[in-house]
């Protein structure tokens, strides 16, 4: 695969259905799903499950890119293949996570902002040159009382947006992610408002800055209830205002927008995705960004036992294929 322009591997990513697998826990995120299976947080551990889903079959055809902490990117299998050639023989790209966590906005504010754009041209330098065809950077925003708060969302939107210049003067496509948090008991309107927010204050960001929408794919929440809503909304709501609130704040020029799944359920990520693609009319792909949605059932089977190895991969295999169709619109639930 010679792909070496930053529009070129953004359509790429998201061709015939393909998204992507979000891999790039920190080593603390790893732990915390590894403890949820009683598995030690270790670098051997970390690269043995990730090197046992980069090898699930299904993989193929489902996939376009994932995303690796710096960690994975350097990182090789026992039979000595970089795992980033095990992703690229199954068709897929290498990508990377570049920001730097979390820091509160405000010294005592709820509010975050976003850390890494120091030493962040070097960073990019090497990761092209260790052949990451892409970058992430997550922006997290909070509702509650006085969230989110204008100044909030404009400094982290200014962030992604220098970070999506650097990342394509390093010739790697960036993928702006503004999470609009699940946590709290907020209904869908309150969603769709601070999404609405974020992305006006995020593509007048871009165009400022001068980034290629064109080389850039967007990884946005879905518009939906928070986790304690009391009257959660149903699928159709969720796909028609999360394309409303898309189609009314992001330019046509984007290729893709690949959702992150954020603590929804396997099958809920996948029923509003293809819920979404059902609808149709709106120039961008549709695709998935997933890591919990995707991972979740393969690390329950997987268990930290390599004689787990092919169910975890049938899991991973499964999950891929269905959000394939969903991409597509032509899942339904009898499939799964
Ligand atoms: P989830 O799909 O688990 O939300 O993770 C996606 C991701 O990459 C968060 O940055």
């Amino acid at each position: 695969m010679s792909l070496n322009n930053v529009e070129d591997i953004a359509k790429y990513i998201v061709s015939n259905g393909k998204g992507i697998l979000a891999a790039d826990e920190s080593n603390p995120t790893c732990g915390k799903r590894f403890d949820s299976i009683n598995v030690e947080n270790n670098e051997l551990n970390r690269r043995n499950y990730r090197e046992m889903l980069f090898k699930s079959e299904g993989m193929e055809g489902n996939i376009g890119g994932v995303i690796l902490f710096d960690e994975t990117l350097r990182q090789s299998s026992d039979d000595g293949r970089l795992l980033k050639e095990i992703i690229t023989e199954a068709g897929a790209l290498p990508g990377i996570k570049v920001d730097k966590g979390l820091q509160p906005f405000k010294e005592g504010s709820e509010e975050v902002l976003t850390q890494g754009l120091d030493g962040l041209n070097e960073r990019c330098k090497e990761y092209d040159e260790l052949g990451a065809k892409f970058t992430k950077w997550r922006a997290v925003i909070k509702i509650g009382d006085d969230m989110p708060s204008q100044e909030c969302i404009d400094a982290n939107m200014s962030a992604l947006a220098k970070y999506a210049k650097i990342a394509q003067d390093n010739n790697m496509v960036p993928i702006v992610e503004p999470e609009v948090l699940m946590d709290g008991d907020h209904d869908i309107d309150a969603c769709f408002e601070a999404s609405s927010k974020c992305l006006t204050s995020l593509f007048n960001h871009l165009n400022k800055e001068g980034v290629n929408i064109k080389g850039t794919l967007l990884k946005p929440n879905m518009i939906t209830h928070g986790f304690d809503c009391p009257n959660p909304s149903p699928t159709q709501e969720i796909a028609e205002k999360t394309v409303k609130c898309l189609s009314e704040n992001i330019s046509s020029e984007l290729p893709g927008v690949t959702f992150l799944s954020g603590g929804q359920t396997d099958i809920e990520a996948t029923e509003r995705l293809d819920a979404m693609n059902k609808l149709g009319g709106f120039p961008w792909k549709l695709s998935f960004s997933y890591g919990r949605a995707l991972q979740q059932s393969a690390l329950k089977a997987w268990k930290g036992n390599p004689e787990n190895s092919i169910l975890a991969q049938e899991a991973l295999s499964k999950r891929a294929h269905m959000n394939r169709l969903a991409s597509e619109g032509r899942w339904s639930s009898e499939l799964e």
